[in-house]
């Protein structure tokens, strides 16, 4: 654990006095940038496109309407009302290009262009990366048709893994336990469409999410953290967006979080260089590290992942305004090492009934002024405020995450506050966290 100490003085060229930030995005890692945020007193407003119904409600920050897509009406709205920094969440407007338009626009932005973009919205120009890198990687072979899909399948046998070419929402990555499995795959996802196919190694071990930011430049990781995928307790059913997070995570050690800055982060950084790709942003490497502790990297992602933003993120000391316009303005490498509290955290997901399949909306959450308590923090990812009521309105619906000196009191307090929320057909993991006992 790094430990906190007084943070240095950090000249800004931009007024840091007075900042107005704007983040796109609705979930759980948006209310927790927004949060973040707002801890810094130079922060005077965040506005969030479109938000939920945490940061409807939350001082000096304020929803706007605008769809994540429409980056005219952001764009416009950014520079009539003297945004200094737009921050942009998910990976679809990412993929989209978001930062490339506002980037034409000279509106200050963080986040990679739609061309870095490419390193999660492609897992076959991801893949390619990674191999001409030497970053270390599953092997896999692409397929474009289901005939020579399928006969590769046959000959490599099961478990084996099968990954679209292309966002998929959580939804398209199939972990193959039998032939049967990848077979009836590979045809789902081509009839659903998908040009290519990427067919994967499987790999055992412990999976590993390290986020960090770079200018282009210099690349820092953040603290490492351990998601919870699967919907069930002990890593069971279907996989999601995330149950639940904890950081600092005990697997990634000092000399491994060395290794993966030398062997995948770095090397990472230097090839999207090479390719004329000045990525400034989040990079997030989800990584399998093996019972041997060999390391691999699984994919990478083009922006915060989620939930593990809401476990890391509130260990944060340095302002992270700080660090998100340091990166924007290509100056990391002149920032002091990143500063973390003395303490660790625990996110627990708290879900509709059905996630990660269909389930409803519009359910009444009670108890989440008892829940956010001196410690407790609850992150809303899929809700709303309506007639001044705050509704469930996604799948992932809160992150109920506690920070404490250690991870028992950190597990223990996040419950707490889990217990304390209700509303009709509330889920949750029971055993986030346990793994770093
Ligand atoms: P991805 O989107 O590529 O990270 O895949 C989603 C999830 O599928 C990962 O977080 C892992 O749980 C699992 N997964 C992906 N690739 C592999 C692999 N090669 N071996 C085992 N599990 C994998
Ligand atoms: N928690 C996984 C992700 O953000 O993709």
């Amino acid at each position: 654990m790094i430990k906190c100490t007084k943070r240095l003085a950090i000249k800004s060229k931009r007024n840091l006095e007075s900042v107005k930030i704007l983040v796109v995005g609705n979930g759980g890692r948006e209310h927790a940038i927004v949060w973040t945020l707002l801890q810094s007193p130079q922060v005077t407003q965040v506005l969030c496109v479109p938000g939920n119904g945490g940061t409807a409600t939350m001082e000096r920050c304020q929803n706007l309407s605008f769809r994540v897509d429409d980056f005219a009406g952001i764009a416009r709205f950014a520079e009539v009302n003297g945004v200094s920094l737009v921050v942009v969440g998910p990976e679809l407007p990412l993929s989209l290009g978001i930062v490339d338009y506002l980037q034409n626009r000279n509106i200050p932005v963080f986040g990679p262009t739609r061309a870095g973009a490419q390193i999660e919205s492609s897992k076959t120009w991801a893949k390619a990366i990674m191999e001409e890198a030497g970053v270390p990687t599953p092997k896999s072979a692409t397929f474009t048709d289901l005939t020579t899909a399928r006969a590769y399948i046959e000959q490599q046998g099961a478990p084996i893994v099968v990954k679209a070419d292309g966002l998929a929402s959580g939804k398209g990555v199939i972990v193959a336990e039998t032939l049967l499995d990848a077979l009836t795959a590979v045809e789902l996802l081509f009839a659903q469409n998908y040009e290519k196919l990427l067919i994967e190694e499987f790999l055992v071990g412990q999976e590993l999410s390290v986020l960090a930011i770079t200018d282009g430049k210099t690349i820092r990781s953040l603290l490492p953290a351990q998601d919870h995928k699967r919907i069930g307790d002990g890593d069971t059913g279907a996989n999601t967006g995330g149950m639940g997070a904890y950081a600092p995570a005990p697997l990634g050690t000092p000399a491994l979080m060395t290794r993966i800055q030398n062997e995948v982060l770095e090397p990472t950084l230097v090839k999207l260089k090479q390719k004329g790709i000045d990525y400034r942003g989040v990079l997030y490497a989800g990584l399998m590290i093996s019972p041997t502790g060999d390391l691999k990297v699984l994919e990478f992602n083009c922006r915060f992942g989620d939930p593990e933003t809401q476990a890391i993120l509130p260990l944060l000391a340095t302002p992270l305004v700080e660090l998100l316009m340091a990166c924007t303005e290509q100056r990391l490498a002149a920032l002091p090492p990143i500063e973390w509290k003395s303490a660790v955290s625990t996110c627990v997901t708290i879900a509709a009934q059905g996630y990660p399949a269909n389930y409803e909306r519009g359910k009444v959450i009670a108890g989440l002024d008892a829940a956010n308590t001196e410690g407790t923090t609850v992150f809303h990812a899929g809700t709303q405020l309506t007639q001044n009521r705050v509704v469930t309105d996604g799948g992932r619906v809160l992150g109920v995450t506690s920070t404490a000196p250690d991870f028992a009191t950190a597990i223990e307090r996040a419950y707490q506050g889990v217990r304390l929320i209700t509303f009709e057909g509330m889920y949750y993991r029971q055993d986030i966290g346990q793994k770093a006992l």
